[in-house]
């Protein structure tokens, strides 16, 4: 019921910004670029990658998409996937799956999850400022009743030159990263090197349709300006085909089918938009969205992981584990 929802209200949205287009009250999509998994040059498109050092960039504000997005991200990464591959992990150090019964593990698991370090990495030095900043209040305020301690080590770097150890990492999190990327095949492989055998990568990232055109640049960034006009080119969206190839070509094993999910904003009702605008209680951002929400649609956003092998030759399989 809510894949068959889902997809008429996306045709219904398609078809409605191509007949603007045919108006020619809204511009064409944007000729994709002739392979989104060659190496393009540094600063050749509409994407301005320094927008996260500038000031005005505030990311962590309830007036900015990704403080919307990132909480369903971070919730769905980590009990899907994440979780999944450290459980895997967990129960061969703890002798086997299957021999103490289910709790047995899911206990040994809570006991040892404590024991994984946490690696923040951002180029943008601003960012990892602002991070940093923002665990230690956390830490702070739960002190007495939270969980303890965030033991987050932050690092300004690159995912081209990853300053971490090859076979070094257990799972990472590259949450909407992929599509600001000029050299997608270098981060594949380097994400590749430092996973260790077993280990996984999840993602999410914008698809390369229709419709993320429409909505993520025409009218988020040009037609309401509620974004920076230079924060995204539809021409780096990446595709789940060409991520499933360009996986594959880095030596990682992509996820099964069901671990391709798409994602999507959820609106608050007209009324209570207005409301919110006209009292001035929120951002434009929180004014207009409730929350992110996991769809059957891939249209725009969506989340998939891989699996760096256990040996070098299961790599080259393919999808479909
Ligand atoms: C949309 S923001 C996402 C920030 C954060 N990962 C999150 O989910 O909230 C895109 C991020 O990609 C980062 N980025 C751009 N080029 C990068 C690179 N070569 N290596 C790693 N990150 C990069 C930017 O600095 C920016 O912080």
């Amino acid at each position: 019921m809510e894949a068959t929802l889902t997809h008429a209200a996306t045709t219904l949205l398609t078809c409605a910004f191509r007949v603007l287009t045919l108006l020619r009250i809204a511009p064409p999509v944007p000729t994709p670029l002739p392979d989104r998994l060659a190496a393009i040059p540094e600063g050749s498109l509409d994407i301005d990658n320094g927008i996260y050092d500038d000031d005005s960039f505030d990311w962590w504000s309830d007036s900015c998409g990704l403080h919307h997005l990132n909480p369903e991200i971070y919730r769905r990464l980590r009990a899907a996937d994440v979780g999944k591959v450290q459980g895997e992990k967990r129960r061969r150090r703890s002798g086997g799956g299957g021999g103490g019964g289910e709790k047995e593990d899911d206990e040994k698991e809570d006991d040892e999850e404590e024991r994984y370090e946490v690696i923040g990495l951002d180029p943008s030095q601003r960012s990892i400022d602002v991070a940093r900043s923002h665990a230690a209040a956390a830490t702070a305020t739960t002190a007495a009743s939270g969980p303890g301690p965030l033991r987050i080590r932050y690092e300004v770097g690159s995912v081209y030159s990853l300053p971490l150890a090859t076979s070094s990492i257990d799972a990472i999190i590259c949450s909407d990263v992929l599509e600001h990327l000029y050299n997608l095949p270098l981060a594949l492989s380097e994400m590749a090197r430092v996973l260790k055998p077993g280990g996984v990568v999840t993602f999410d990232t914008i698809n390369r349709t229709p419709l993320s055109y429409y909505l993520s640049i025409w009218v988020l960034q040009d037609v309401l300006r509620a974004m920076q006009a230079d924060a995204h080119d539809h021409r780096m969206y990446v595709t789940p085909c060409e991520m499933r190839t360009g996986l594959v070509a880095a030596g990682l094993e992509p996820g099964p089918q069901r671990d391709l999910v798409g994602i999507r904003p959820s609106l608050h009702w007209p009324h209570v938009t207005l409301w919110r605008l006209l009292t001035g209680r929120a951002g434009f951002m929180s004014a207009v969205l409730t929350r992110f929400q996991l769809t059957s649609s891939l249209d725009i956003s969506y989340l998939y992981c891989a699996r760096k092998p256990l040996r070098q030759d299961e790599g080259a399989r393919g999808p479909g584990r």
